[in-house]
C-alpha cells in the first residue's frame, strides 16, 4: 500500500536533531499501551479547564474497530528503536469529494499528536512532522488507489489547524451545523504536495 518510503525523519524538538521514524498499523494493544495509557497521563491538572477535543479519543477502541475492516485503516507513527507512538490517524477509503460528490476520496477521520507535541506542556518536547507525514500517507494512498490523492476531512474549527490543512494544500469548502469545516485535498494539490515530496 505505501507509495511513502520506509523511514520518515521527523525534528526532535528538545535536542535539535532528526530521528528516524516509521508509519506502523496501529493494533488495539499498542493504541492501549502507547496512546491512551501514555499520551494525557499525567496531563490534567496543568491543561486548562477545557481539554481539547482529542482528549478523549478512544485509539485503542478505533484501532480495533479498523482492524479486519476493508474500508477503515488506522496507523501510527512510532520513533524507530524505541515503542513510542507520537502520532495516529484513522482514515476511511470509502468516502466521496465535498466538491463533486461522484468523485472518490480517502476520508481522513481522526489525526492526532500527544499533547507534549503541541504546546500544551510548558517544555518544549515532542517532535515536528508527524501530522503532515500521516497525511501524506492517506494522500499516496488515495493517489495510489486511482482517486487522484483526493482526501476529505472535517477539521475542527480552530485557525492553527485550518491553517494546517490550508499549509498543505487543502481548500475549505462548508462549514457544518456543528461547526466544523469540511475540507478537500483536490487532486492537483495532492500530486502537487507528492511530487514536492518526490513521491510521483
Ligand atoms: C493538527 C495536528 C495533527 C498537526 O500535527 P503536527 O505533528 O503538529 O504537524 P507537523 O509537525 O507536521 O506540522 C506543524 C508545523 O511544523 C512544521 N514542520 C514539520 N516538519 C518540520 C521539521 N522537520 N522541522 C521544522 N518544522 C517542521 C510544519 O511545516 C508545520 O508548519 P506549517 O503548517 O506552517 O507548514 C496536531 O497539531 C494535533 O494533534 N492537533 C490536535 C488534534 C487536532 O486538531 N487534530 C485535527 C483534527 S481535524
Amino acid at each position: 500500500m505505501a507509495l511513502l518510503p520506509d523511514k520518515v525523519s521527523l525534528l526532535d524538538v528538545s535536542s535539535g536533531r532528526n530521528v528516524s521514524a516509521k508509519i506502523i498499523e496501529l493494533t488495539p494493544g499498542l493504541a492501549r499501551t502507547h496512546i491512551d495509557r501514555i499520551w494525557w497521563h499525567d496531563f490534567d491538572a496543568r491543561l486548562p479547564e477545557k481539554f481539547p477535543e482529542d482528549r478523549n479519543w478512544p485509539w485503542a477502541m478505533l484501532a480495533a474497530r479498523a482492524e479486519g475492516s476493508q474500508d477503515f485503516i488506522c496507523i501510527g507513527m512510532n520513533i524507530v528503536g524505541t515503542k513510542e507512538i507520537c502520532g495516529a490517524m484513522l482514515y476511511q477509503t470509502g468516502a466521496a469529494s465535498f466538491f463533486n460528490p461522484t468523485d472518490l476520496a480517502n476520508e481522513v477521520m481522526l489525526l492526532a499528536t500527544p499533547p507534549t507535541s503541541r504546546g500544551l506542556v510548558p517544555a518544549n518536547l515532542g517532535y515536528r512532522g508527524v501530522g503532515s507525514a500521516l497525511l501524506l500517507q492517506a494522500t499516496a494512498h488515495s493517489y495510489i488507489r486511482g482517486l487522484g490523492g483526493r482526501v476529505v476531512l472535517r477539521a475542527i474549527s480552530k485557525e492553527r489547524t485550518i491553517q494546517f490543512y490550508r499549509n498543505r494544500g487543502f481548500d475549505s469548502h462548508s462549514t457544518e451545523s456543528d461547526g466544523k469545516i469540511r475540507m478537500e485535498l483536490r487532486p492537483e494539490s495532492a500530486q502537487s504536495w507528492l511530487q514536492k515530496e518526490g513521491l510521483v
